[in-house]
């Protein structure tokens, strides 16, 4: 089947890869990343020049419609993210383990390793408080590029039934920077951090000497990353720090609705969507 392109979009130059990002960390130019789940808007993120994607666990919500992303699977998350990497293959792509795939070292290596081989991502991010030293470590030692995921944890704010900014008093911001540096000494060379106060970020981009990308946390980080529906508009109660670029639902509905009128009043199909009869039959 040859590949129908998508209006607007174009091949990538070359690959973004990780020594990129550290390049541009140093050079101080911020890395916009965005959340993506599919092919189709792989290939529209990247030729408009976003070429660092996530494809977080978040689908599970954005694209599943569950109430909070504890039920993405792993054979879910690495088929999402293989079509991720096919419409993007110049892209520097990060997939997220999701809930009960890193209960421990060898289970978390395995999965891991299932992003890297079976999907091609760069990279694999992983929800991570001072208990998953140890995995941070093994995956180091596998070879296996880690992002640690610190400040909101939504795996385990599903459970505590509140989604809550972090690292808002001193304790707990000293806490999270002391976090952040364990876990970059036992190898996790990208952060992420999620709903902390700027001056957390500052601090945490300061100690540890990788990438830190933010998810509202403040311009201090290296990159930020937004869920991608919350910025097309698809979530009507998007986070304070989501800015709402435009409002592809609506478009969406325009389009449907213009088809259900063009049917229902007998506009389509019109001649030209026909196919239509040979004079001769095929031999004749
Ligand atoms: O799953 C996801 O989309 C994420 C972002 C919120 C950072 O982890």
């Amino acid at each position: 089947m040859t590949e129908t392109p998508i209006a607007g979009t174009e091949k990538t130059a070359v690959k973004l890869a990780w020594p990129d990002l550290l390049q541009m960390k140093r050079e101080g130019r911020k890395i916009p990343v965005l959340t993506c789940y599919d092919h189709p808007t792989a290939k529209i993120l990247t030729a408009a020049g976003v070429r660092a994607l996530l494809v977080g666990d978040s689908a599970a919500m954005t694209v599943l419609g569950y109430d909070s992303t504890i039920h993405a699977t792993m054979d879910f998350m690495v088929t999402i993210t293989a079509a991720v990497r096919r419409g993007a293959p110049d892209c520097f792509l990060m997939a997220d383990m999701p809930f009960g795939s890193y209960p421990d070292a060898p289970t978390a290596t395995r999965n891991a390793l299932r992003f890297l081989q079976e999907s091609h991502a760069d990279i694999v991010k992983m929800e991570c408080d001072h208990r998953h030293e140890p995995i941070v470590q093994a995956l180091s030692a596998a070879g296996i590029p880690l992002c640690a995921h610190l400040g909101l944890l939504p795996q385990k704010a599903a459970f505590e039934g509140a989604y809550r900014a972090q690292g808002r008093t001193p304790e707990a911001a000293a806490k999270l920077v002391a976090q952040a540096q364990r876990l970059a000494a036992a190898g996790t060379p990208m952060l992420l951090l999620e709903a902390v106060p700027d001056a957390v970020s500052a601090q945490i981009v300061a100690a540890v000497p990788g990438v830190v990308i933010g998810c509202g946390a403040g311009a201090s980080c290296d990159g930020h990353v937004v869920v991608l529906h919350d910025v097309l508009g698809f979530n009507a109660r998007p986070a304070r720090f989501v800015e709402v670029l435009t409002n592809v639902p609506e478009r969406i509905s325009h389009a449907a609705r213009q088809y259900f009128l063009d049917v229902t009043q007998g506009r389509y199909p019109a001649s030209r969507h026909a196919y239509h009869m040979k004079t001769t039959s095929p031999g004749e």
